[in-house]
Parts: C-alpha cells; sequence; structure tokens
C-alpha cells in the first residue's frame, strides 16, 4: 500500500489573522503569517497545502495565494467554488491542484459535497479549462457512485470523498458512512479516479480513515490548527502524520 500523504488546510490560520487584521497583510503587526505557517506545515513532512479562497474572501485573501505559490516547496492545492472570477484566479496561479467545491456564503465551512452529477453543464467548460492548464483537478464529492460516475464524465482526476457524514456521527451510523466511504473509495479507484479524503477527520477519527483501501491524500485542517494552539504546528502536524502511518 502507498503511503498516505498529507495536504494541511491552513485556512484557519488566516482567519485568525482576519479577526484582527483584514486589509493589512503587508502591516508589519500582521500575524499569525501564513507563509511561515505552510513552510513549518512542509517541514514538518506535509506533502502539500490547501487553501480555499472562498467568494466572501472570510479567510484566505488573493495575495495569500499568489504569495503561497512562489513560497512553498512541495504543491498547492486550491479549493474554490466554480464561480468565473475564481476559475480566472485559478488559471493565473496554476496551483498543482484545484478541489473544486460547493460554496454557501452563509455556511461557517464547506457543507455537503458539490452535486457533480446534478451540474455537468457548469462544471464541464471548467474543468477542462483547468486541464487545458496542466492542473490537476479533484472534485470534493459525497461518498455516492452516481457523483463518481460524473467525476469520470468530467476527466476530472481525483476525487476527494467528504467524511463530514462520517466525522459526525456515532453507532450504527458512523459504522455506516465508514462503510459506504470504503465502497466508494473501491469504486473510484477501479474506474481510475486518483482518491482523496477529507472533512472532520481527527487524531482519533484518523485510525478508521487510514485503513480505507485506496486513498492517496488526506486534506485536514481544524483538528491540526487545534492542537497546534496546544502543542506547535511542527509537532500537530509530525504526530497527525504519525497516526496516518499507524
Ligand atoms: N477538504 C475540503 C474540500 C474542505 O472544504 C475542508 C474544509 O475546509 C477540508 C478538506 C478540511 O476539513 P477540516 O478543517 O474539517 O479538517
Amino acid at each position: 500500500m502507498n503511503t498516505l500523504l498529507l495536504g494541511v488546510n491552513i485556512d484557519h490560520i488566516a482567519t485568525l489573522r482576519q479577526a484582527r487584521y483584514p486589509g493589512m497583510l503587508d502591516s508589519p503587526n500582521c500575524e499569525p503569517d501564513l507563509l511561515a505557517a505552510a513552510a513549518i506545515c512542509e517541514k514538518a513532512g506535509a506533502s502539500g497545502i490547501t487553501t480555499h479562497l472562498r467568494a466572501d474572501r472570510r479567510h484566505i485573501q488573493d495575495e495569500d495565494v499568489y504569495r503561497l505559490r512562489k513560497s512553498l516547496k512541495t504543491k498547492m492545492n486550491l479549493e474554490m467554488g466554480n464561480t468565473p472570477e475564481i476559475v480566472e484566479i485559478a488559471l493565473r496561479v496554476k496551483p498543482e491542484d484545484v478541489c473544486l467545491v460547493p460554496e454557501n456564503r452563509r455556511e461557517i465551512t464547506t457543507e455537503g459535497g458539490l452535486d457533480a452529477a446534478g451540474q455537468l453543464d457548469a462544471l464541464t467548460p471548467t474543468v477542462r479549462r483547468l486541464n487545458d492548464a496542466g492542473i490537476h483537478v479533484s472534485l470534493f464529492i459525497e461518498p455516492a457512485f452516481p457523483q463518481i460516475d460524473a467525476a469520470v464524465k468530467l476527466h476530472a482526476h481525483s476525487v476527494e470523498l467528504h467524511t463530514g457524514a462520517f466525522a459526525n456521527t456515532q453507532g450504527e451510523a458512523h459504522a455506516a458512512e465508514l462503510a459506504r466511504i470504503r465502497e466508494a473509495a473501491a469504486y473510484a479507484h477501479e474506474r481510475g479516479l486518483q482518491v482523496n479524503a477529507g472533512h472532520g477527520i481527527n487524531y482519533v477519527n484518523i485510525a478508521e480513515i487510514r485503513e480505507v483501501p485506496y486513498l492517496t491524500e488526506l486534506n485536514i485542517g481544524h483538528t491540526i490548527i487545534s492542537r497546534a494552539i496546544f502543542a506547535g504546528l511542527e509537532a500537530a502536524v509530525k504526530e497527525l502524520i504519525a497516526a496516518m502511518r499507524g
């Protein structure tokens, strides 16, 4: 089995910064420093850095994306909604990976997967343009066969299986969600897609996720940044990577 890779989502570091320094990226007081945080994650073993440039710019700013693009030593995974403005930015930045996500202005974080099956017409030109620019396109979808079929039709490179329902349930419902993720991972792998997962994965439930077959990469944010408050960012990333490897 290949080694499971970790993309660290650093949006919450930007959330903390924006709470105090909105519009002040170039101020000497502006902290915490996103590029320094990304470098620490990379040094600790992250295989990539994930950021979500939201239409409302509530955490990550355009300038963050451009600066990270220059400073990252690993790879950039840019999460984004399928909107013309953000697609143009992605084509300028050319991250290694783009993950298309649903976006809803009032949500606290991404809720539910992208309805790729229901939005084939809207997604087709976007995926084509990103593919043509040499960007690997991933779709953040529910672990459901019709969504995986849509990813194949769209010529996506990867799917990121939404693990939120798994993370937020207990008992039988939790076991059922885990089974759904396992089946979806196998189904997507058989159809030639790279299989990633993310949302709500933490230091405890990683023990179940790491046993899911065919997973290549996990994108994890909130639990790492939460632990970093007590343990420091480097230790928090290293601890999660150790847990991923069992
Ligand atoms: N992957 C995607 C597509 C997401 O939208 C998010 C949340 O921003 C994550 C992964 C990370 O989720 P969490 O912060 O719960 O680890």
